[in-house]
Formats: structure tokens, sequence, C-alpha cells
């Protein structure tokens, strides 16, 4: 998400700083570690920041269960929005934050999930978000909170990557079909937050919101379509169930995000899933 936040901030009239904890190779960085709010406070004074967008996180679902990174994960998920949100706070900023379907899951539904409907996570990643968010909202900085799903792009590892390998090289590959969502290019997840800063029409309209692409479909689906979009026409993808690769977090079956609210309050139009899968797959090929 950090990385598609670079590509489509190129051409802006602001001056985007971009932070990490350490040097990025070949990549211009300012170091910046976000669970200290003196750092983060410092630097929004020195370098005048009046809006941050935050891509940081702990995103190793099943890795956060592990008793002993249980506190880290709440540092990164919960604590360090929170610090953003201060400093955001204390300049009259805006924050801008990304977080996840995973505040779903627990009870069963098969609707798309509206921007206020209830927080039921089923795992430490996803609590853990919930209260990221929770703490934001506390500190009554603006903030616009983009709930995400089923993230993939060019850069760092995903599903999108692992797929493409997988089918090239297995010839036989079994998916899960009883979870559906809606796969997302985070590039059109970047272009949305770029375009509501660059134009200010974060004024007025600050508050949660649901981002994904249009459409919904399984992990299985979503695999088929990598492969036939690569050629991949060798692998024998087959649907299975989610219990046939036990986790220690049980997954929401129905990750659809109801995305009326950001269409119609920032006048976009969401592209359909396939359309920049295609897109997405496309840089891939030729890079
Ligand atoms: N991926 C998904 O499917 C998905 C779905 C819904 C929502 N989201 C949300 O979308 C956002 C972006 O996710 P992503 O997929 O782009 O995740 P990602 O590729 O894992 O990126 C998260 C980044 O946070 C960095 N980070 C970790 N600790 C940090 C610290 N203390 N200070 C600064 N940076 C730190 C990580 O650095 P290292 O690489 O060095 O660890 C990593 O580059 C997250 O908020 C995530 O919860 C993701």
């Amino acid at each position: 998400m950090g990385n598609e936040m670079r590509i489509v901030t190129k051409e802006s009239k602001d001056n985007y700083i971009f932070t990490d904890i350490v040097e990025i190779e070949g990549q211009e960085t300012t170091i910046l570690d976000i669970t200290n709010l003196d750092s983060i406070r410092k630097m929004a004074s020195e370098k005048d920041i009046k809006a941050i967008v935050n891509c940081a996180a702990w995103t190793n679902v099943d890795g956060a269960e592990a008793p002993e990174k249980r506190d880290l994960v709440e540092l990164l998920n919960a604590k360090a929005p929170e610090n953003l949100a201060i400093a955001m706070k204390e300049v009259g900023g805006l924050l801008v934050h990304i977080s996840t379907d995973y505040v779903f899951g627990g009870d069963p539904y098969n609707i798309p999930c509206k921007e206020d409907q209830k927080g039921t996570p089923t795992g430490v990643y996803g609590l853990t978000k919930l209260h990221g968010e929770q703490n934001i909202q506390a500190t009554g900085v603006d903030y616009l909170i983009f709930r995400t799903a089923w993230l993939y792009s060019e850069f760092g590892k995903n599903f999108v990557k692992t797929m493409l390998n997988l089918t090239a090289t297995k010839s036989q590959l079994k998916v899960v079909f009883d979870q559906v969502g809606t796969p997302t290019y985070a590039y059109d997840l970047a272009k949305v937050i770029f375009d509501i800063i660059e134009n200010r029409k974060y004024k007025g309209n600050t508050g949660i919101y649901h981002y994904s692409n249009e459409g919904v479909c399984s992990w299985f689906d979503f695999t088929k379509i990598i492969a036939e979009f690569a050629g991949n026409k060798d692998c024998d993808i087959q649907p299975c169930h989610s219990n046939e690769f036990p986790s220690p977090v049980k997954r929401p079956a129905f990750s659809v995000l109801d995305k009326t609210k950001v269409k119609d309050t920032f006048g976009i139009k969401v592209p359909y899933w396939t359309e920049s899968l295609k897109k997405c797959m496309n840089n891939l090929i030729k890079a």
C-alpha cells in the first residue's frame, strides 16, 4: 500500500515525505518510528505536516496469534495509529488510516458490510486493528479510516504473486471456495486517497469508509482468473473447504464490503475486480 502511495503521489502539488523505521534501498525514506509519539510530534512540527497516511501495520494474521507477539501487534496496530492521531490532532491535521474487513467475521452475515456494522473480530489481528480505529476516534482528530480487503499489488508478498507462481509450477492446486470477498488493487485505493487529499475532499467528510474493488468472488475463483490471465493452463485448480487448511484464526466467511458511502461521498467510480487484476498482472508480467 505504501509503495502504491509513492507512485500515485509523484505528480502531486503537495510535498509527500515517506517514512519507515529502516532505510529502503533505492527509495528516498525518512526514518521515523511511529511507535514513538515524541518522534512523530517532532517531525510533524519541523516539517509542518498537514496530513498523515498510515500504511504501516502488523499484517501477518496467523503470526499475530503467537502469545509472545501480542504486545507488539497491539503496539503497531492500535498504539501507533493512536500516536499518529494525537500528533495530527495537536496541529489540526488529518489522519488517513487503513483498516480491514477482519474487524468483522465473528457474527454470521451474508449481506455486504456497512461502516456501522458492529465489529466482531475473530483473531488478534482483527481485534488490534479494531482497537486502532477506536483509539483514533477517541483522540478527536479529523480522520479517514478506509477498511479494505484482499489487497494485492506489484509489491511485497501477496496472494496474486503467490498464485502466479504456484499455478505456473504445480500440476494440482486446492484453493478454498467457502470464503468470499472482493480483491482490491492497492493502486486503486491509493488513487482514491490521493484524490481526496489533493482536492481537499476530506473537508466535512471525515469518518470510516469501506473500499474494495467491485464484484464478489471466492479465493478459488480469484485463483482461477489469475491462472487464466497468466496463461497457466497446466495446473488443475480445485475448490476445497477452509477446514482442509487448518489455521489458528477463523477467517471471515463473507468479507464483502458495501461501498455505497465512499462512492456517494466522494463521487468515485470503483473498478471491477478483474479489470484491476488485469492491470496489475500486466505490470507484473512486464517487470
Ligand atoms: N494485505 C491485505 O490483504 C490487507 C487487507 C485489508 C487491510 N489491510 C491493511 O492495509 C494496510 C497496508 O497493508 P499491506 O498489505 O500494504 O501490508 P504490508 O505489505 O505488510 O505493509 C505493512 C508495512 O508496515 C511496515 N511496518 C511494520 N512495522 C512498522 C513500524 N514500526 N514502523 C514503520 N513501518 C512498519 C512493514 O515493514 P516491514 O516490511 O519492514 O515489516 C510493511 O512495510 C495495513 O493497515 C493492513 O492492515 C491489508
